[in-house]
């Protein structure tokens, strides 16, 4: 099962990946890829991985973005390769824990991830090769589009999940993510509501949300905002991996996935 999560700024896109990437390690017994595709990455503390200050997104190394593919960004109008091997890099770059293993991809930020430039087409190369060629369950947390995910990697996209707060800002979002995701060939789009405090506000979303899915909702829970401020995982949290285990049982019912 491959999984990416989207949706707008601060909506609960990383909550969200954590938790489910560690529910599926630790209740399905399954080999997880957890992929932080963020420009600001923090999965790796949402998951409380150690050193997470220490680790560079793969599109900041410079070196291996040129040992890869010839060249960097900065070498303007240098040849380079479209097709740069990765297919070593999970492992070697990887970092696991409990059963995931996180790659920090890191994003572009000028020009977007679908940018004619070595670290576009490196990252976009590590996607693919990510969502089409390895057999773990990937849990993928992007930005607010599916600039990462190209027409050759939608085909291995079981489902993509967009984050929706009770804001009209974060429902129109959702909306353009998943206009932008047909756009690619990508239809399998369900919701999630976050940060929901009130009946009212379930409405708000259910009725807004429209013809997107939704898979659940997440409780307004201030012990998550508390482990951001502490800097530690939200995972111990009781409430919110319930809540969570309950958005994979509705995803796998709606993919008709049995395990
Ligand atoms: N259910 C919730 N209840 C209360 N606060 C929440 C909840 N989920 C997330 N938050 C808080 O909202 C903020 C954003 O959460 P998170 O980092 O998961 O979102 P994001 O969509 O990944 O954000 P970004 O776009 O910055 O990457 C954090 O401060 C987090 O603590
Ligand atoms: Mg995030």
């Amino acid at each position: 099962m491959k999984i990416a999560i989207s949706g707008k700024g601060g909506v609960g896109k990383t909550t969200l990946a954590a938790a489910m990437a560690w529910l599926f390690a630790h209740e399905d017994g399954k080999k997880v890829l957890a992929i932080d595709a963020d420009p600001a990455p923090n999965l790796a503390i949402a998951l409380g991985i150690e050193g997470h200050e220490d680790i560079v997104p793969m599109v900041e190394m410079k070196e291996l973005v040129k040992e890869r593919t010839g060249a960097t960004s900065e070498e303007y109008g240098k040849f380079f390769k479209l097709n740069p091997a990765v297919a070593d890099l999970p492992e070697r770059l990887g970092v696991e824990k409990d059963g995931v293993r996180l790659m920090v991809l890191g994003a572009i930020q000028r020009g977007g991830g679908g940018c004619a430039c070595p670290e576009g087409v490196f990252l976009r190369s590590m996607i693919n090769h990510i969502v089409l060629q390895r057999d773990e369950v990937v849990v993928a947390d992007m930005e607010a589009g599916v600039e990462h995910l190209g027409r050759a990697s939608v085909k291995g996209v079981n489902a993509l999940i967009v984050v929706a707060e009770p804001t009209l800002t974060s429902v129109e979002i959702a909306h353009r993510i998943k206009r932008l995701a047909s756009d690619i060939g990508l239809s399998s789009v369900f919701a999630v509501g976050n940060k929901l405090q009130n009946k009212e506000q379930q409405d708000f979303l259910e009725k807004g949300l429209a013809d997107i899915p939704v898979l659940g909702f997440l409780s307004f829970n201030p012990k998550i905002p508390e482990a951001g401020l502490k800097g530690t995982s939200v995972l111990e949290d009781g409430q919110l991996m319930e809540e969570v285990k309950g958005i994979i049982r509705r995803l796998k019912t709606e993919l008709s996935i049995t395990s």
